[in-house]
């Protein structure tokens, strides 16, 4: 069993990205929006909060567990790593690599949560590839919004964050809700190139999986799909965006 988790449905992005790969394994995936946002929690919150889901993924069966959030990959993996040196996590970063290898001239713009663009982790990787063109932009409140799924407010957030930024030429989705609104970000913002830490991440899944002659003979996935808040309708919506392409 594989665990995932994210302060919300916003994961479903991670783990559309890791079916495609073709692992075939139980999933629980674990959306914590009683606990969403992330993103404005100091550091200590988010940590315990994130331990305690991983205590219960653990409890579950979990071989390895994929952080399915920038915000909580930013914040805790290092320490999980080191609390729990037996266990596999795999952890998703900002795609700001992605740009240095696909379009590192082009001017950039990393959306983020202020929890992710402070973190040192983050800090880190952009001084690394840092090519001098880049906004970072911290979006309060833009994962609520999606997490809600009200559109004209989405739009309307978009409009007033990013309409000042049109010869943008990269931007990177640093939070595994914005690639929910990749047609509304583009809207705005015209046909800019999108970069998102998924694919990345269920390679590294995949390839973590493998060195570890971890296999799953199972004919296909299964999901079980765990809310902290209770909404019953969280459920069928992630399991619509599951099986869309978009
Ligand atoms: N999906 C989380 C991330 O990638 C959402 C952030 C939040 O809860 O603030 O950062």
């Amino acid at each position: 069993m594989i665990g995932v988790l994210d302060s919300g449905i916003g994961g479903v992005t991670v783990l559309r990205e890791i079916l495609k790969q073709g692992i075939n394994a139980k999933f629980i995936y674990y959306s914590d929006s009683k606990n969403n946002p992330y993103g404005d929690k100091s550091e200590d919150e988010v940590y315990s909060i994130v331990k305690g889901i991983v205590d219960y993924l653990l409890d579950k069966g979990c071989i390895a567990i994929v952080i399915a959030c920038n915000t909580a990959s930013a914040i805790c993996v290092k320490r999980l790593r080191s609390e729990y040196p037996d266990t596999l996590f795999i952890a998703i970063e900002p795609a700001y690599k992605m740009v240095h290898d696909y379009n590192p001239k082009g001017k950039t713009l990393v959306m983020a949560t202020e929890g992710t663009i402070k973190s040192e982790k983050f800090l880190t990787l952009f001084n690394k590839y840092d090519n001098h063109k880049t906004i970072l932009l911290p979006c309060k409140g833009l994962a609520e919004l999606i997490e809600e799924g009200n559109e004209d407010e989405i739009n309307q957030y978009l409009e007033s964050n990013l309409s000042r930024y049109k010869d943008i030429d990269n931007v990177v989705l640093g939070c595994t809700h914005y690639p929910l609104i990749k047609d509304n970000i583009r809207r705005v913002l015209g046909n800019v190139k999108l970069f998102d830490g998924s694919l990345g991440v269920s390679k590294e899944l995949a390839r973590q999986l493998n060195l570890r002659g971890i296999t799953f003979d199972n004919k296909s996935y299964s999901v079980v799909f765990i809310d902290s808040s209770g909404d019953a309708s969280k459920e069928k919506r992630f399991r619509e965006l599951l099986i869309s392409s978009e």
